[in-house]
């Protein structure tokens, strides 16, 4: 009698954990919550070397992770994090960080070299990285308020072509200056 009552007790007590697993798969907040530490809790960049999330597209947080995933794109640590993810993961936190408000930064920026960024933006890049870069085109990220430091990695991973440019932007990015790229990066950097 002990023992059937202990079988019974058992099989009840697995299918009700197994009905709480079922009932609530982590929300897209929870999941986002490991990201906190360096894209902020509300994809806010922690420091100079990390994006901010926040108003990215989703389509541009999904790319993006599913390069850094496959490989395709060079990074320090997104590689390996992006691998824990299943795609439907990937999509519950592109569209979380992709309605969270714009993240501004403050940060020391050359006002000659950003003068002069601003105009290159406009007849170069803003085709794709629209409203002064606080807006993408589908797959494009934003790049207002990110951090100098991060853009410029960015810029030297395309350069040396180690992450690999879309051809419409490296028609674009191929005939400046090396002093045209500084400007214009600095520019980004202090769009808020
Ligand atoms: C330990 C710090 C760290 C954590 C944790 C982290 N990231 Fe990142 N993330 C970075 C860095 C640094 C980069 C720049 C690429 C690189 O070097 O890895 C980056 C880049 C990105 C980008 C590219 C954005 C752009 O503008 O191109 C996305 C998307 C991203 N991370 C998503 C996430 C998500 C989603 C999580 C949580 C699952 C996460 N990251 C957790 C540090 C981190
Ligand atoms: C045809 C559209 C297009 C044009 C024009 C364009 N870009 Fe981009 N840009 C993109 C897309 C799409 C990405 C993300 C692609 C990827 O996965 O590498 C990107 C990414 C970037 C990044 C990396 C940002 C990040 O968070 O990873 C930088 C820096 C950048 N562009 C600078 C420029 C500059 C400077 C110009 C003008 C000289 C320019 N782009 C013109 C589409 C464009």
């Amino acid at each position: 009698m002990a023992m059937k009552w202990k079988k019974w007790a058992l099989a009840t007590s697995v299918l009700a954990v197994s009905a709480i697993a079922q009932a609530a798969p982590p929300s897209a907040a929870m999941l986002s919550n490991a990201c906190a530490g360096c894209h902020g809790t509300n994809g806010g960049s922690a420091g100079p070397s990390m994006p901010s999330l926040a108003s990215q597209s989703k389509t541009a947080i999904v790319d993006a992770m599913k390069k850094f995933k496959s490989g395709e794109r060079p990074s320090t640590v997104m590689g390996r994090l992006a691998k824990g993810y299943s795609d439907a993961e990937i999509e519950a936190m592109g569209d979380y960080f992709s309605k969270q408000k714009f993240h501004a930064t403050s940060q020391a920026v050359d006002a000659a070299k950003v003068k002069k960024g601003s105009d290159l933006q406009e007849a170069n890049c803003s085709r794709c990285h629209l409203d002064d870069g606080k807006d993408g085109k589908d797959d494009t990220p934003v790049m207002a308020s990110q951090w100098l430091p991060y853009l410029q990695m960015q810029m030297e991973l395309y350069q040396s072509g180690k992450r690999k440019m879309p051809e419409k932007m490296a028609e674009k990015v191929k005939p400046l200056s090396k002093e045209d790229i500084d400007a214009l990066l600095h520019f980004y950097a202090s769009v808020k």
